[in-house]
């Protein structure tokens, strides 16, 4: 089978303006809830990105019927064949725990696929299974599959261990056909959590406290389709205003998702790179002689680790030493062995600390994309690099970002896909 590459000729400035498009993470859990009820669903704004492809067909595996219409895709749900969703092609994502929750409610008996996604250490679902099981699921995480029964599921009153994004949405998803009263404590607050109880709500579900970490659902045995737009892409803007502030660009950005990004605005600001909102547009108004920063990841409203790759691309264009401590993931810098290999000087201090000094020139290398976030700032790298930059392993830009290499095409970059 041919690998996708990406090339890139560097140092092209870029100028105009882009577009952003629906978060994948808001799209992946509402899609996952159509399972929850019978009848029809639009939903607006999903990106057309390969994660999302996955999480249909898993839908398509359970029974449910697709129709996509550019970034709109309408669902019928006319009933679950099964709670089965094993087909190989969904271990390359985490679709298959999104499902395990609403599954385990709505069927009770349940097999699905271990979930893959980006490799980034360590990436448990125990809370998902604790929480699972203290509603009366029996789970059986030991093998090929997870294994789920439960003859009735019960409301209750869970505090999650650690905050957790996913974990969050698939217990809400649960506790939604489950009548009677669940408190969830210690609850992600990510915006796309808040996109899912919005869909939630309009299905039929009570739910107080969006927005905290306490979340208090009053689920129905019975709930309804509906319509929903999916929120903008926070990281994908992120990404884009990444871009905005290296050197030579000219570059506006569409506003949409602006309040889910005040901590990079903070963190850029700090660096000396400032931006303003002008009439729904992003742009670039003053850039001081920048500085070094300290950044740490944190759960939402902190700095989200799903930019710290991309922040760390511009870190090596400024003059001192800067740092980062990931605070999430516990091996989230393999890209900085790729972005080295271009010439940059960044040290590993352990799993959840790197030092980069800078400013280093990039030069062209053929590097490789390790994950989705890591493949994205060895892209910004090659369009700063001295040279041609051939990016292996570029499927993992294509689960996430949507039409990026067009995108940066119209705004003047020299980049293309090549498959060999
Ligand atoms: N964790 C546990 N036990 C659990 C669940 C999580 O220990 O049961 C730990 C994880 O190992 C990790 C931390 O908690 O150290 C946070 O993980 P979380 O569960 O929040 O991550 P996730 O839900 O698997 C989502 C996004 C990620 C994003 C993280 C953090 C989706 C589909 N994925 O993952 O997105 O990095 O939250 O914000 O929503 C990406 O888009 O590139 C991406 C990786």
């Amino acid at each position: 089978m041919s690998q996708e590459y990406i090339l890139i000729h560097g140092k092209k400035s870029l100028r105009g303006s882009v577009e952003i498009s629906g978060a994948k993470n808001a799209a992946l859990p509402i899609i996952a809830s159509t399972v929850l009820a019978e009848g029809k669903y639009e939903l607006y704004n999903i990106p057309k990105v390969r994660d999302i492809e996955i999480m249909l067909n898993a839908i398509e595996e359970l029974g449910l019927i697709v129709n996509k219409i550019g970034n709109k895709i309408e669902i019928e749900n006319n009933g679950l064949k099964n709670g089965y969703v094993v087909s190989d092609i969904v271990k390359k994502t985490r679709a298959s725990i999104l499902l395990l929750g609403p599954l385990l409610s709505k069927t009770g008996d349940v097999r699905v696929v271990q979930p893959g996604g980006c490799p980034l250490g360590r990436r448990d679902i125990g809370f998902h299974i604790q929480g699972l099981s203290k509603m009366g699921a029996e789970i059986d995480n030991g093998s090929e599959y997870i294994i789920g029964k439960s003859e009735r599921m019960n409301e209750i009153n869970y505090e999650f261990p650690s905050k957790t994004v996913t974990g969050t949405e698939n217990l809400l998803m649960a506790a939604s056909l489950i009548e009677g009263k669940t408190i969830l404590k210690n609850c992600a607050i990510e915006p796309e959590v808040g996109d899912l109880i919005d869909m939630l709500v309009k299905m039929g579900v009570e739910i107080e406290g969006k927005n905290t970490d306490t979340l208090i659902i009053k689920g129905k045995r019975e709930l309804n389709s509906t319509n929903h737009k999916i929120i903008y892409d926070r990281i994908e803007l992120g990404t884009y205003l990444i871009l905005a502030s290296m050197d030579n660009n000219d570059i506006v950005i569409n506003a949409e998702g602006y309040d889910y990004i005040k901590s990079l605005l903070e963190i850029l600001e700090k660096i000396g790179i400032f931006f303003i909102n002008y009439k729904g547009k992003l742009v670039l108004y003053k850039k001081e002689n920048p500085k070094p920063i300290r950044i740490e990841t944190q759960p939402y409203p902190g700095f989200p680790t799903d930019l710290q790759a991309q922040i760390a691309t511009l870190l090596t264009q400024i003059e001192g030493v800067s740092e980062i401590k990931e605070n999430i993931f516990d091996n989230r810098f393999d890209y900085a062995k790729e972005l080295n290999k271009m010439g940059a000087n960044i040290e590993k201090l352990d799993n959840f600390n790197i030092k980069i000094k800078g400013k280093t020139d990039l030069k062209g290398a053929e590097i490789r994309g390790t994950d989705l976030r890591a493949t994205a700032s060895l892209v910004l790298a090659g369009l700063i690099a001295e040279g041609e930059t051939i990016i292996s392993n570029a499927y993992q830009l294509f689960r996430g970002y949507e039409n990026m290499v067009g995108k940066l095409q119209d705004l003047g970059a020299e980049i293309e896909v090549i498959r060999r």
